[in-house]
């Protein structure tokens, strides 16, 4: 972090940033009308802040968006982004390469639950999503069971807003606009459950048959049609939904039964949000594809990845070895900017210990948020590692607006959340102290209670 800059200074030069008219830019899910009437602007960011163009300081309870785990302008990575622009700004990835790319995957596949040996780049998670969705129904091909197209997602789940992510997505919001989608989709029952998993720390004790689910979901369609299954370990942006004690475990299972490809999209629970590098770790369930993205680069450059298990790769290195094996990809695929941040970011987690650091904060974090659940309106708080939600009661006619309401006077009082419906969700940096959990979990609770 740039503690050695003068802070009079930055604050000048990010004041000169503001911009003087809003209109040209269409915000991405963002309400656009309210924005740009009390527009809420980021000129600056550095550890677990961010300033406004007028100087104001504040607290980053999000890590950004769920991505800046090792917090903001981490020397090593801003480092490595200006040496990589000055030296090589592109290479083309398409039977070309740099050293950078192959650097990179050997260090990530040390890093990655074992079996998860190869690396395929991407610049997002919605990407990082299509590319594992391809190369699931590919797989089945390549072996001759091209029978197997069906892709099976969950109620609730996100992965990203591309037509494959948004089909095997389950969020109405996302879906309801954009007419049939992909075709051949199916989707198992999400795992929230408010009557029996209430205020719990930790994973709940009840719902591990709705992974059964995919029983049903197989005698419907027969598993020779299907795929793959896709699901976050812990679903993050529909609003922090955790995986009932052995549900991941029987999901595998079943999978294993019928020869199916067992999908985790880790894109926010990837590099240590749980306090173990990936869920995958955390709940003992090795996925044969993982998609990642975020915290890959500290969300300080785009970029994602798909890792496959050896067997999946070698299924499509058949066929004249002049010939492509895998018709996909993108012209920003290891990027030589993004390569180099995920680097320097791999080196700034090992030299702070950050994939492991949130299960030593984790109880404070907890214990912080559990101090909320009697407040007003308060429906459930939950946790997991370095992720942690309170769901409110809605505004009768007004869904969401609660929540958001919450979020403006946060951000009003100093502190960045995100609300998604009437959630209010927490992944701050994985850097953050007792003192910055004291003062996210309590302007909460103050605007809570103002709000009353
Ligand atoms: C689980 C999951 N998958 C995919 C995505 C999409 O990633 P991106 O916004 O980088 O396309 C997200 C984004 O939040 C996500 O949480």
């Amino acid at each position: 972090m740039h503690k050695d800059l003068d802070p009079a200074l930055l604050a000048q030069a990010a004041g000169a940033a503001a911009p003087a008219d809003l209109d040209a830019y269409w915000m991405p899910f963002t309400a656009n009308r309210q924005f740009k009437q009390a527009p809420r602007l980021l000129a600056r960011a550095d550890g677990m802040h961010y300033w406004t163009p007028e100087g104001r300081q504040v607290l980053d309870g999000v890590a950004g968006l769920w991505c800046v785990n090792a917090g903001h302008a981490r020397p090593k990575i801003v480092r490595a982004i200006a040496e990589q622009a000055a030296e090589m700004d592109f290479a083309p990835p398409f039977n070309m390469g740099h050293p950078k790319a192959f650097e990179l995957a050997e260090k990530l596949v040390q890093i990655t639950p074992a079996g998860l040996d190869k690396v395929f780049y991407t610049n997002s998670g919605s990407e990082a999503v299509e590319t594992a969705l391809k190369m699931a129904i590919g797989y089945h091909r390549a072996r001759g069971e091209g029978t197997r197209t069906r892709l099976i997602g969950r109620e609730r789940g996100y992965h990203g807003v591309n037509f494959g992510g948004v089909s095997v997505g389950g969020i109405a919001g996302n879906r309801k606009t954009f007419g049939p989608l992909l075709g051949g989709v199916d989707h198992l029952r999400h795992t929230h459950d408010l009557a029996r998993n209430r205020h719990v720390r930790g994973v709940p004790e009840h719902g591990a048959e709705l992974a059964d689910d995919l029983e049903r979901i197989v005698a419907l369609h027969d598993a020779s049609t299907i795929a793959a299954v896709i699901v976050e370990p812990v679903a993050g942006s529909t609003g922090v939904l955790l995986p009932p004690k052995g549900y991941l475990e029987r999901l595998r299972a079943i999978c294993d039964k019928h020869g199916i490809l067992l999908i985790f999209d880790e894109v926010i629970t990837g590099f240590g949000r749980l306090g173990a590098p990936f869920a995958a770790d955390y709940f003992g369930v090795t996925p044969d594809l993982m998609t990642v993205a975020k915290g890959i680069t500290n969300g300080s450059v785009p970029m994602g990845a798909v890792f496959a298990k050896s067997f999946i790769h070698d299924a499509f290195m058949n066929g004249p070895e002049h010939l492509i094996e895998f018709p996909h990809g993108y012209t920003y695929s290891a990027h030589p900017l993004a390569c180099a941040a995920a680097l320097g970011t791999l080196e700034t987690y090992a030299d702070d210990g950050l994939l492991t650091r949130g299960a030593d904060m984790a109880r404070p974090f907890e214990d912080a948020l559990h101090a909320l659940e009697g407040l007003p309106h308060v429906l459930d708080v939950r946790n997991i590692g370095l992720v942690g939600a309170i769901e409110l009661e809605p505004i009768p006619g007004q869904p969401a607006k609660r929540a958001f309401d919450v979020f403006l006077e946060c951000w009003r009082r100093g502190v960045l959340v995100r609300v998604t419906g009437d959630i209010i969700a927490l992944s701050p940096p994985l850097i953050v102290e007792t003192s910055h959990i004291e003062q996210i979990a309590g302007t909460i609770g103050e605007v809570l209670k103002a709000q009353a």
